[in-house]
């Protein structure tokens, strides 16, 4: 058969399987195999040199047009499996739900903070804020804490640098200056909410506090404290006792046992030491837990906000949220909550 000859059929043959191709790699293959540096239809157009004068032109121009058609062929195959390899495989559902973004969650301790604010507001107290770049006045003198107390001591707590700071501390007394700190309590803001309003009071002001303590499992150098305070004519003990047990229950369900031991702050007097039990409690080997410091507020504190000490009295407590979100949760490294690990705060 002449080489003329061959073109037409070979030509059918390639485009059948190049149409037939299931896949691209199948196709890639077959372009190989005919058009390719070694395909069969290339060593077809080597052979034009064969040919004699008279037979090549028409030759050439066949091949030629053979050719154009086997490429176009081949992208049009190409195109087709592309798109084929994109669509999905199984068919579209579309009366399938969507899927939901997930949303996000409120911290665990924000959770709790939010349960104790919502306990608190039941007997008509409302929430203050104050500020966690404090002064020593704010934080320590005024709530009648001396100027040689442990908690102010720089080993203890972060003072913030100011100019002629290191002056200060060398030639005056804590009394005398009044440096920036970070908080180390919210009983700050007892001060701050009483020099700005008259009595009576019924605060609570749940906050951040900084202390500076190595991070272990029970401590980190910043944590959340609520503190509360109630001024009035004729607050006694009795009041500061049945509050605290009614929250607690709240929070912590109605088996919660609390009791009160003498303790000693500067800013209370007396002062308490709030242990609590429920059966948590019990289940971790323990009889009771120490939850929180409290007490009657104490007249000189009256004194230096302008409270009259013959008129008002009131009561004053403080405690970490951490430690009841710890027992609610059964939490035992308050680290986990300043991790920010998603699979640790996805879990509340
Ligand atoms: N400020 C204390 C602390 O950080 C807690 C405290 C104790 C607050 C007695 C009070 C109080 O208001 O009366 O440990």
């Amino acid at each position: 058969m002449s080489l003329l000859h061959e073109i037409e059929p070979l030509k059918q043959t390639a485009l059948a399987e190049l149409k037939a191709a299931p896949d691209l790699a199948a196709l890639e293959q077959t372009k190989g195999a005919w058009i390719g540096p070694n395909g069969r239809f290339t060593a077809l157009m080597k052979q034009l040199g064969t040919l004699s004068k008279e037979e090549k032109p028409a030759a050439g121009k066949l091949i030629n047009a053979a050719k154009t058609e086997l490429e176009a062929a081949l992208a049009g195959r190409r195109s087709d499996l592309e798109l084929k390899a994109a669509l999905p495989r199984e068919p579209t559902d579309f009366t399938l739900p969507g899927r939901r973004r997930a949303l996000g969650k409120l911290h665990p301790l924000t959770q709790v903070t939010e349960d104790i604010v919502r306990s608190f507001r039941k007997i008509g107290f409302a929430v203050a804020d104050g500020p966690e770049i404090e002064d020593e006045y704010h934080c320590f003198d005024a709530l009648n804490t001396p100027a040689d107390h442990p908690a102010r001591d720089t080993q203890d707590t972060f003072y913030l640098a100011s100019a002629g700071a290191e002056a200060d501390a060398r030639v005056m007394s804590h009394a005398s200056r009044n440096s920036l700190l970070l908080r180390t309590h919210t009983s700050s803001v007892q001060i701050r909410v009483m020099k700005s309003q008259p009595p009576p009071i019924r605060i609570i002001v749940p906050g951040r506090v900084y202390r500076r303590d190595n991070a272990d499992a029970t401590h980190n150098p910043t944590f959340q404290q609520i503190e509360g305070l109630y001024v009035d004519k004729g607050v006694t003990v009795g009041d500061l006792k049945g509050t605290v047990e009614f929250v607690f229950r709240e929070l912590m369900g109605s088996d919660v046992k609390i009791r009160f031991r003498p303790d000693y702050f500067s800013y209370t007097e007396p002062s308490f030491e709030i242990d609590f039990t429920n059966a948590l409690v019990k289940k971790m080997g323990k009889d009771w837990l120490e939850i929180a410091g409290c007490g009657m507020v104490h007249p000189q504190v009256f004194e230096n906000v302008g409270y009259d000490p013959e008129i008002w009295t009131g009561w004053a407590f403080g405690f970490g949220i951490e430690r009841i979100a710890m027992l609610r949760y059964g939490i035992n490294d308050i680290r986990l909550f300043y991790e920010n690990d998603v699979r640790f705060l996805k879990q509340f």
